[in-house]
């Protein structure tokens, strides 16, 4: 017999009478029973209990110690995963290092409803990098996702909550990435009764992992998000996971989606830019997409190129599928990916299938600013 079957298979007959079964059914909570209904219960439980396979280990009652040793036990047991070096939370109001309890609170919206918008920022060198531009476009996300700030929480304070919580993780090379969220209270849609907001944070030791070399990319067949969606960074990222996992399932690195116009849009985690044979270099207007930090200050850098008149203009251009395959050049641009060279989408070769000069250059570009660009994008982090 089948745990199934064990749970569903009816309780033998009772010596009890109806009208006692009725009498002990309707017992008010919190009375006393007389001790004929207590010796029926008794009967009743061990009647279950027998007939059941017992099964109390595999969701014991634990104490909060007990708990908190095994999520400690298992973070251990995870090999080869990111270390988390520092976490803050809003709710608790402090940073803690300790891998094992950074976690949040299950009835947090952001959790339950997707009502939640994040962003990030790498830590390069002892410095964040575009902390300010990122912190700019989570504010953005927010406000679009009508996410109040944490009460007595403002933009400055946020922003030395960030700065502290990368201190206080010591990492000198890694990433930021934060939340903005509904906040916990309950799981209805309504956020009106949530007592609220929350900001969370975590520093992750290292880089994220770079993307291999001769991309190749496809054409999503997932569909991408309306753009009152794309253009906010909030954590509903399922059509961006399952377009990602299509690319992965097809040999491919990522893939890349069509606006509801059929014009290239960007990738579920990165936008996407060309060099044509002019020497020109567009971009997909960030109208229906998420204006990507990167991107953006590529476009200032890549001014550079242009006064060398190796670039001949930078423009952002709604561009057919059909004009992506024919560049000489094509990259994705992202904080994951920095700026990476395709080399095929879909059957197409891009170019010559090799790396590009004018990629290879933007490359360069973005690494150099990164190690030793203005004050306005690498915010020095004091450690402790
Ligand atoms: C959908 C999407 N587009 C573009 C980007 C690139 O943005 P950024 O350069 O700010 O990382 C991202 C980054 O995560 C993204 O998720």
């Amino acid at each position: 017999m089948n745990a199934l079957q064990s749970l569903l298979k009816p309780i033998p007959q009772s010596p009890i009478s109806g009208a006692e079964l009725t009498a002990h059914s309707q017992r008010p909570l919190g009375k006393s029973c007389n001790s004929r209904q207590w010796s029926f219960r008794r009967f009743r439980i061990r009647c279950s209990i027998a007939d059941t396979v017992d099964r109390s280990s595999d969701a014991p009652v634990l104490g909060s110690s007990q708990v908190l040793e095994r999520l400690r036990a298992s973070r251990e047991n995870q090999e080869n995963q990111p270390q988390f070096l520092a976490m803050y939370s809003s709710v608790v109001g402090g940073i803690t290092t300790d891998p094992a309890v950074m976690v949040i609170p299950i009835d947090d919206h952001m959790v339950h409803r997707g009502h939640g918008v994040f962003d990030t920022a790498a830590i390069v060198d002892g410095h964040l990098y575009e902390l300010d531009q990122h912190l700019d476009r989570i504010l953005r996300s927010a406000s679009m996702a009508k996410i109040n700030l944490p009460v007595s929480y403002d933009r400055e304070k946020i922003k030395n909550i960030l700065i502290r919580t990368a201190s206080a993780s010591k990492c000198r090379n890694g990433q930021l990435r934060y939340w903005l969220s509904a906040g916990p209270g309950n799981f209805l849609l309504s956020t009106s009764g949530l007592h609220q907001p929350a900001l969370y944070a975590i520093v992750i030791q290292g880089k994220p992992p770079s993307p291999p070399k001769g991309i190749k990319v496809i054409t999503s067949s997932i569909p991408m998000k309306p753009p009152q969606f794309a253009t906010m960074k909030s954590v509903n990222y399922l059509p961006n996971v399952l377009s990602n996992m299509e690319a992965e399932e097809k040999g491919a690195y990522t893939a890349i989606w069509l606006d509801s116009e059929g014009f290239i849009a960007e990738g579920p985690s990165m936008n996407v830019g060309f060099i044509t044979k002019d020497k020109e270099f567009l971009m997909p207007h960030f109208d229906k997409i998420l204006s990507g930090c990167t991107a953006k200050r590529i476009i200032t850098l890549a001014e550079r190129l242009v006064k060398e008149g190796r670039l001949r203009s930078i423009r952002f251009e709604n561009l057919t599928m059909e004009e992506g395959k024919k560049a000489e050049e094509m990259v994705l641009i992202g904080s994951g990916v920095l700026v990476s060279p395709v080399l095929q989408w879909d059957e197409q070769i891009i170019g010559d299938g090799r790396e590009g000069p004018l990629a290879r250059a933007l490359v360069d570009l973005i690494i150099e600013d990164m190690k030793s660009g203005p004050l306005t994008v690498r915010i020095p982090v004091l450690y402790e």
